[in-house]
C-alpha cells in the first residue's frame, strides 16, 4: 500500500502554536520532508519541531534554492516531488513541513503540482505568518466591509502596486525585506508609512513590531517579515473627493 503525503503547517516559530494534530502527525510520520534553500541548508520548520522528532524517523531534505531561472526551479521541484513519491511508492508515509499553513505561499504548493495523480493527502492547516503577526502587534487585520489583500512585495510594478495599495484597507506584504526602502518611499508619498507596521519574526523570542518605518530604513531586516499597510483604500478615496 502507498504511503500518505500529508502537508503539515507547523506555524510561525513558537512552537507552542503547533497544532495537536501536526504534533501527532510529526511524531508518527516514519519520513519528514524539509524544504531547504541550501543544499546543506537548515529547515526553520524542522528547527520548530526538533524536539518531536526522533532518531527512528528519516528526514528528507528536499532543496527549492532561489533561482531565477523558472526551468531550473521546476527542475528541482520536480526533483523533490519525485524524491517524495517514491518514498510514498514504498510505502512510508511522509510529512512535509512548512512554517505558517502549507496552502499558502508554501513551498509545499509547488510539490503537489508535480505529485503523480491519485498522491494520497491530508493537508494540516497551520497558524499563519499573518496571524501571528496581528496577534503580536494587537491590529485587528480587517472588519465590518473592509477589503484585505495579501501579496509578495515583489517591485517589478511600482504602478501595480499602488493600485492595490489604494483598492484595499489593509494589504499584508510578505518577503518585502530586500525591496524595504523603496516600499517605504512609497508609502511616503501615498501617506501610508505612519499607518503600516513591520513584524519581524512574528511569535518568535527575538520577535519584535516595528512601528516607526524610518527607523527601519536601510537597515537589514530578517527574511521572515511582514509588512501591513491600512488605511490605504479610504486615503485613495480621499484624495479622489
Ligand atoms: C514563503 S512565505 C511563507 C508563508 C507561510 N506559509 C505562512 O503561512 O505564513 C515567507 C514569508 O512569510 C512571512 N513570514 C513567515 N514567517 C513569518 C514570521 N514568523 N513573522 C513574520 N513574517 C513571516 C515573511 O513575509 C516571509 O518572507
Amino acid at each position: 500500500v502507498a504511503g500518505l503525503l500529508y502537508g503539515v503547517g507547523v506555524g510561525p516559530g513558537d512552537p507552542e502554536l503547533l497544532t495537536l494534530r501536526a504534533a501527532r502527525i510529526i511524531r508518527e510520520a516514519p519520513v519528514i520532508a524539509v524544504p531547504v534553500t541550501q543544499a546543506d541548508g537548515d529547515s526553520y520548520a524542522l528547527g520548530v519541531v526538533a524536539p518531536l522528532i526522533t532518531p527512528e524517523q528519516r528526514v528528507l531534505s528536499l532543496h527549492f534554492p532561489m533561482v531565477k531561472d523558472t526551468a531550473a526551479r521546476r527542475a528541482y521541484r520536480q526533483a523533490a516531488a519525485a524524491a517524495i513519491a517514491s518514498e510514498l511508492d514504498a510505502g512510508y508515509d511522509v510529512a512535509f513541513l512548512t512554517e505558517g499553513d502549507p496552502l499558502l505561499h508554501s513551498t509545499f504548493i509547488y510539490v503537489l503540482e508535480h505529485l503523480p495523480a491519485g498522491t494520497a493527502l491530508e493537508i494540516v492547516p497551520g497558524v499563519t505568518s499573518i496571524a501571528a503577526a496581528t496577534a503580536q502587534a494587537a491590529l485587528p487585520l480587517v472588519s465590518g466591509n473592509q477589503r484585505l489583500a495579501v501579496l509578495p512585495a515583489t517591485f517589478e510594478n511600482v504602478d501595480e502596486l499602488r493600485g492595490i495599495l489604494g483598492a484595499f484597507d489593509t494589504v499584508v506584504l510578505l518577503k518585502f525585506a530586500r525591496v524595504f526602502d523603496r516600499l517605504l518611499d512609497l508609502l511616503c508619498e501615498l501617506h501610508l508609512d505612519r499607518t503600516s507596521v513591520v513584524v519581524e519574526r512574528a511569535s518568535h523570542p527575538a520577535g519584535r513590531v516595528v512601528r516607526d518605518l524610518e527607523g527601519l530604513r536601510g537597515r537589514p531586516i530578517h527574511y521572515l517579515s511582514l509588512l501591513i499597510v491600512q488605511g490605504g483604500r479610504e486615503r485613495a478615496g480621499e484624495v479622489r473627493a
